[in-house]
């Protein structure tokens, strides 16, 4: 009606301004706090991320044993949470267990939480990326029904998740380092990508003054769809699905069929039109796990490879600029060191955490912050007059 700019899905709005994360969707450039990603992957671990996106610099020594510290000693879960695994269905999807469960933190940390006060948006960051792994590997353990595992103060971030995951009462996990640091690298790559879905997601809710937990709550929900988050999940099953590179033109004809809503999982981009810089990353850590791992014959990298070959020589997604994302080869990793398909999107909610609350502690300093309410045009019927039941 002219009142407003209609702008479906976002696509030239600009929701907020932020220092966190940069993209040059063009280039395929993307830095966090101004550093390049592939720097940061191979020159920093995941927790000196998290410090970085937090507080927008990278931590020194003393400033990283610190934080460390905290983190490690905020694992720990109220016991009561625990008993809240066992209301849901034994064998729920671990996300639909994520989402309950990071939202009942709320009921935990409510009272005495004052998201003006920074000291405690800082304790509220610390506990989500604390808690959040040692709840993902719970919702794990509830679905194949072994006991819990608690955390250990004496591992790396990624090391202690891979123990919470595999290990059982009879046989504790051996962490191989090239396997953990292949996770603290997946962890790295997914911590941030500026305003996607999950991110505006948890500013929305926050920006109403909601219980941070709640929130994050709201970015694990929106993450779980397969366009975003839920797209490793998608892209492991299709990749399955095809099974063997003889079929792969089936698919490649499905996804350019505009009447199959069939698409490729793990290719395309809204914000980038070359190839995604987190992919080229985890292309060679992938490499270097089935390498560790001595797989050499690996169906599933067989039908990736090929299938990332001919498409990216299709004209059909040449046009489109639709190349590999993320998802493309952290499913091939997660699963080749045995991280089951349905834990991939809780592994990348995992890793977000921090891009979340660090988005939403940004969110709160900043001083334009209002209340989001987009507008939206209306096209239902007109003004019209009521009958009673009787008659209509
Ligand atoms: N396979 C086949 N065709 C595709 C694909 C694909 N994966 N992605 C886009 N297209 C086509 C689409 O049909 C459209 O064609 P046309 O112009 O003829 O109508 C054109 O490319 C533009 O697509 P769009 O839907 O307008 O693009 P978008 O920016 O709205 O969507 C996307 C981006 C990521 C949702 C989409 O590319 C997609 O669904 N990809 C598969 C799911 C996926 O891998 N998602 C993970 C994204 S990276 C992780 C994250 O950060 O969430």
């Amino acid at each position: 009606n002219g009142y407003f700019t209609y702008d479906p899905g976002f696509v030239s709005t600009a929701s907020c301004s932020s220092r966190i994360t940069f993209i040059d969707g063009a280039k395929g450039v993307l830095l966090y706090r101004g550093y390049p990603i592939d720097q940061l992957a191979n020159k920093a671990n995941y927790l000196q991320v998290c410090y970085l996106l937090l507080k927008g610099e990278l931590p020194n020594k003393t400033q990283y044993k610190e934080f460390e510290y905290k983190v490690i000693h905020h694992t720990l879960i109220h016991e009561q949470i625990t008993s809240l695994f066992n209301a849901f269905r034994r064998d729920s999807h671990p996300m639909a267990i994520m989402c309950g469960i990071a939202g009942a933190l709320s009921a935990f940390y409510h009272d005495n939480l004052d998201i003006y006060d920074p000291e405690h948006r800082e304790r509220t960051a610390i506990r989500l990326i604390a808690k959040i792994p040692t709840l993902a590997a719970m919702a794990y353990k509830y679905s194949i029904g072994h006991p819990f595992v608690y955390p250990r103060n004496d591992l790396s971030y990624a090391g202690n998740f891979l123990y919470m995951m595999f290990s059982t009462p009879c046989e504790p996990y051996k962490v191989n380092p090239v396997i953990e640091r292949a996770l603290d690298k997946i962890f790295i790559l997914h911590a941030d990508h500026e305003q996607n879905a999950s991110t505006s997601s948890v500013r929305l809710a926050g920006s109403s003054g909601a219980n941070p937990y709640a929130c994050i709550a709201a970015g694990i929900a929106s993450l779980w769809g397969p366009a975003h988050g839920g797209a490793n999940e998608a892209c492991l099953r299709m990749l399955e699905q095809i099974g063997t590179v003889d079929r792969i033109p089936e698919f490649i004809a499905r996804a350019k069929d505009r009447n199959d809503p069939f698409r490729l999982s793990g290719f395309g981009h809204r914000v980038y039109k070359t190839y995604d810089p987190r992919a080229v990353v985890m292309r060679q850590t992938c490499h270097e796990v089935l390498n560790e791992l001595k797989i050499k014959d690996h169906p599933i990298l067989d039908v990736a490879t090929e299938l990332e070959k001919i498409a990216l020589s299709d004209e059909y997604f040449i046009e489109r600029h639709l190349y590999p994302n993320v998802d493309f080869y952290s499913g091939i990793i997660l699963n080749a060191i045995g991280i089951p398909t349905s834990m991939f999107t809780v592994i990348f909610a995992l890793a977000r955490t921090i891009g979340w609350i660090s988005h939403w502690n940004e969110m709160q300093e900043m001083p334009e912050s209002r209340i989001g309410r987009p507008r939206q045009i209306y096209i239902g019927k007109p003004l019209r007059n009521v009958k009673v039941l009787g008659n209509r």
